[in-house]
């Protein structure tokens, strides 16, 4: 909180209203006693201009292209980290040391597993069933298998039983779904195998057709769950914590948090670019018209993987992932003609005054489903990938929120009523 005050005057009267600052100077008007004061509400449809909380996990610079996580620059940690570093970072507030990250490392492999009866559920969703919503179905029910969580420590502190669990089993329970969706065995976790290592483990072993675990799949993986971990109060984190905030325990939240996550104007996203760059394929490769009709007033299509709600300069995720793609495609020996498609798209985006004028460069989602392709992931596991990522994430901010009184008051926003005012009951036989 500043000394400072912004006046409001309304109907001639006048109202003192605070100004808080964040620890890197943007101001805010704090209107939490607005009704009160003034009887009014504000109306933010979108919520596009305001503070739902105070975090202080990640620092996004939407105008400067800023990326970090607890004051580390996303470049650097996605340079030199592992997924499973950051993941500490995020949920603790500093890196891990030596041992702290051996006993991280080993609570991924203690809670690798899944309940075996928890199997029972993949076999009675319907033959092409959405990963996402396998995803999202079985993270809730996790709350009933390991109910004790709730009750042995306090869920709310940083690296905990319960959190450590999740983070775990989520790839197990991905990996799973994929192969349940595909009709081939399951291929349980290995105590040998890293975070990354061994999701790509489960997900490609065959009893036929050994997998052998690429290094270069594992360093690609690991640097696009690093730039996925966390993106302060975005659509997914911000239903997570609406949801928490009614008091609902940690597995049903993110539950939540992964149905939010699936839509297309998200981390549906990830997915829509490929199935786009493939119908401009299929359609002669002609960009043109696909980049027109993005820009004709009168048709609803968009160009997916461009444009974002706070970044108003190139998104450095997208950067770091563009770089990664061709040098994963290289590295693989790779070659993929929606690459050189998407790069060919922006070279021209890039170029015309329609997306220069609103701001609308690449997204993260724009080149990270054509590494994930390299990588032989399929496109319905895209928005499971991101999932994987944001867990981190969407646990910290659960937590954080609980760990803040003002924060963790159940989420309530007001609305501005366009309905009837008042009328009569007409009974059914009037109608
Ligand atoms: N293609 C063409 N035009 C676009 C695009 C796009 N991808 N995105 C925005 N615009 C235009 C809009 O039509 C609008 O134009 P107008 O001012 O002439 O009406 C202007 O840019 C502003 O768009 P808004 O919808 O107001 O921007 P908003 O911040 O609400 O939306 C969003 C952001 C949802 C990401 C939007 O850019 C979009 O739909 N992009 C495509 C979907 C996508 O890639 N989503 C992933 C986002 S990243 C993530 O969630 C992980």
């Amino acid at each position: 909180m500043t000394n400072q005050s912004a006046q409001l005057i309304i109907e001639g009267k006048s109202y003192d209203i605070p100004i808080v600052e964040s620890t890197t100077g943007e101001r805010a008007l704090d209107i939490r006693q607005l009704l009160k004061q003034t009887g009014y509400i504000t109306f933010d449809s979108g919520y596009m201009n305001t503070g739902s909380c105070q975090s202080a996990v990640t620092y996004l610079d939407g105008k400067n292209g800023i990326l970090r996580y607890r004051g580390y620059d996303i470049e650097d940690l996605a340079t030199n980290c592992l997924f499973i570093e950051v993941a500490y970072l995020l949920l603790t507030g500093e890196l891990p040391t030596q041992s702290e990250l051996e006993k991280f490392r080993h609570d991924m492999i203690r809670f690798a597993l899944i309940h075996e009866d928890m199997i029972h559920f993949f076999d009675h969703f319907p033959p092409n069933s959405s990963p996402m919503s396998i995803l999202s179905t079985m993270v809730g029910s996790l709350h009933d298998f390991y109910p004790e969580m709730d009750l042995d420590e306090d869920p709310y502190g940083g690296v905990t039983t319960m959190t450590a669990r999740l983070l775990s089993k989520i790839r197990t329970i991905a990996a799973f779904s994929y192969k349940k969706n595909i009709g081939h065995p399951l291929v349980y976790p290995r105590a040998d195998l890293s975070y990354c290592g061994n999701f790509l483990n489960m997900m490609f072993d065959r009893p036929n057709m050994p997998y052998k675990v690429d290094p270069i799949a594992v360093s690609a993986l690991n640097k696009l769950l690093i730039l996925h971990a966390d993106h302060e109060q975005n659509c997914s984190t911000s239903t997570v914590r609406l949801v928490g905030s009614a008091g609902v325990r940690l597995y049903p939240s993110i539950s939540a948090g992964i149905s939010a996550l699936w839509g297309p104007l998200h981390g549906g996203a990830n997915a829509a670019v490929v199935r786009m760059l493939e119908t401009i394929q299929a359609d002669n490769m002609d960009y043109m018209k696909y980049i027109n009709k993005a820009k004709d007033p009168n048709d609803s299509y968009r160009l997916t993987g461009f444009g974002h709600r706070v970044y108003k300069t190139y998104d450095p995720r997208a950067k770091l992932i563009k770089q990664a793609c061709t040098e994963v495609l290289n590295s693989l020996n790779v070659q993929d003609p929606l690459l050189d498609l998407a790069q060919e798209i922006e070279h021209v985006v890039s170029n015309d005054d329609y997306f220069i004028s609103r701001n609308l460069y690449p997204n993260v989602d724009f080149y990270s489903g054509i590494i994930y392709r390299a990588l032989g992931i399929p496109t319905n596991m895209f928005t499971v990938m991101f999932a994987l990522g944001r867990l981190p994430g969407w646990i910290t901010h659960w937590q954080e929120m609980h760990m803040d009184k003002e924060s963790s008051r159940i989420g309530r926003p007001r609305q501005v009523y366009t309905g009837v005012v008042s009328r009569p009951f007409v009974s059914l036989e009037d109608r």
